[in-house]
């Protein structure tokens, strides 16, 4: 039986145990820059082996919701750096999460008021799809995502090279490594999505061709920081954001498997959808994608101790993810090894607002002192 609580090394990456603390968008940052609140945060949190970071925008272009926290300015370097100082004060390793929304998001937040840009000109229009924006009357609040504009076959590159840029930046501000977004129906799995990417340039068509954005991407990354900075965040099977269902979105994922692992990169982080109360990826699936890939491989999704132990021992995954228990458990694992229970976050507070529900959640310890 395989210890959760022990330490777990991988790619030169040492953590105290096998506990990730998923991304997580917590939009309190109004100048789009992380501050001490960010760092007391992530501070609070740091007894997870690994924190991955909330989806940190690489580019003006990639942002999809307000007051997120970007990565493309030197002022915004400089803020996380007070982040990845704190872990690092607390013994904890910590990767960024770089994202490019995509069609995700809407002309008032794009320079110049322009169209978001994708691998198609299909908008997102599923009711759960929403931007958020600043309205009209300067209050905030959800909007339909914008029409976007195919990106145009040699802009690519561009958005590659934003990328590329931001994993510098993540390490110039000290983090251990970057995750790249490729999950949850934002701009990677535009392209890999077959009903949605309808081009007929290098980044449309078979299947190596909608995965060559997400593989370029990789390549810029690993040549920047290396491979064993690099990992990525995959949500196979995911309906998200009006992602169209497909006929070989399995192989597509083990096309990817297989791809990544030839890279030698530090980990591939799944994302499980349970909001049809079931897992979407399944464990045969799961088996699939694990025999492909040779590196370290993270779950999340309604994990739980039970299924993080059951799935380690069977030797599916290394390495469990927890998105919502971190928020109001900053000591999850402490609560996880002690069986203690576990406190229910606020769900008005996951976004927006203040310190409340954000920096203030007790750890065990300061119950008991209470
Ligand atoms: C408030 C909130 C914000 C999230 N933001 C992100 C994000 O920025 N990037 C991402 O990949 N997933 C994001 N997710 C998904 C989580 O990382 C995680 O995969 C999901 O919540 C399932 O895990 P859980 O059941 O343990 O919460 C978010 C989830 C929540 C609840």
């Amino acid at each position: 039986m395989i210890d959760l609580f022990k330490p777990y090394s991988f790619a030169g990456h040492h953590l105290k145990n096998r506990f990730v603390m998923a991304p997580m968008t917590r939009a309190r940052r109004p100048d789009y820059i992380a501050d001490a609140e960010t760092a007391l945060y992530y501070r609070q949190r740091a007894t997870a082996g690994l924190i991955v970071t909330e989806g940190t925008p690489v580019s003006p272009e990639g942002q999809g919701y307000i007051n997120v926290p970007g990565i493309w300015s030197e002022a915004q370097v400089a803020g996380w750096k007070l982040v990845t100082d704190a872990v690092h004060e607390e013994g904890g390793t910590i990767f960024a999460q770089l994202w490019h929304v995509g069609r995700m998001s809407h002309v008032s937040l794009q320079p110049n008021g322009n169209a978001p840009v994708s691998s198609t000109a299909t908008p997102a229009r599923d009711p759960k799809s929403q931007a958020f924006i600043y309205l009209a009357d300067g209050s905030t609040g959800f909007a339909e995502p914008s029409v976007p504009r195919p990106l145009g076959t040699e802009e690519v590159a561009r958005v590659v090279a934003d990328v590329a840029k931001a994993g510098r930046n993540a390490q110039a501000a000290g983090f251990d490594g970057v995750e790249l977004h490729s999950a949850n129906g934002y701009i990677f799995e535009q392209f890999l999505n077959p009903i949605l990417n309808t081009r007929d340039d290098r980044y449309g068509g078979a299947l190596e061709n909608r995965a060559r954005i997400v593989l370029e991407t990789i390549d810029a990354l690993i040549a920047e920081i290396g491979a064993s900075r690099v990992g990525i965040r995959l949500a196979p099977f995911n309906r998200q954001f009006d992602m169209p269902a497909y006929d070989d979105n399995g192989e597509t994922y083990l096309y990817l498997a297989r791809e990544l692992s030839a890279r030698g990169i530090a980990y591939v982080h799944l994302n499980d959808n349970w909001a049809a109360g079931h897992s979407v990826i399944g464990e045969d699936f799961l088996r699939r994608f694990r025999n492909a890939f040779d590196g370290t491989l993270i779950l999340a999704g309604a994990m739980t101790l039970d299924r993080a132990q059951k799935l380690a021992d069977a030797n599916l995954i290394d390495l469990s993810a927890f998105g919502q228990p971190f928020i109001a458990n900053p000591d999850l694992v402490a609560r996880l090894r002690e069986g203690a229970p576990l406190a229910t976050p606020n769900r008005a507070t996951y976004y927006g607002g203040s310190a409340k529900g954000y920096v203030d959640y007790p750890t065990l310890a300061d119950e008991k002192r209470a």
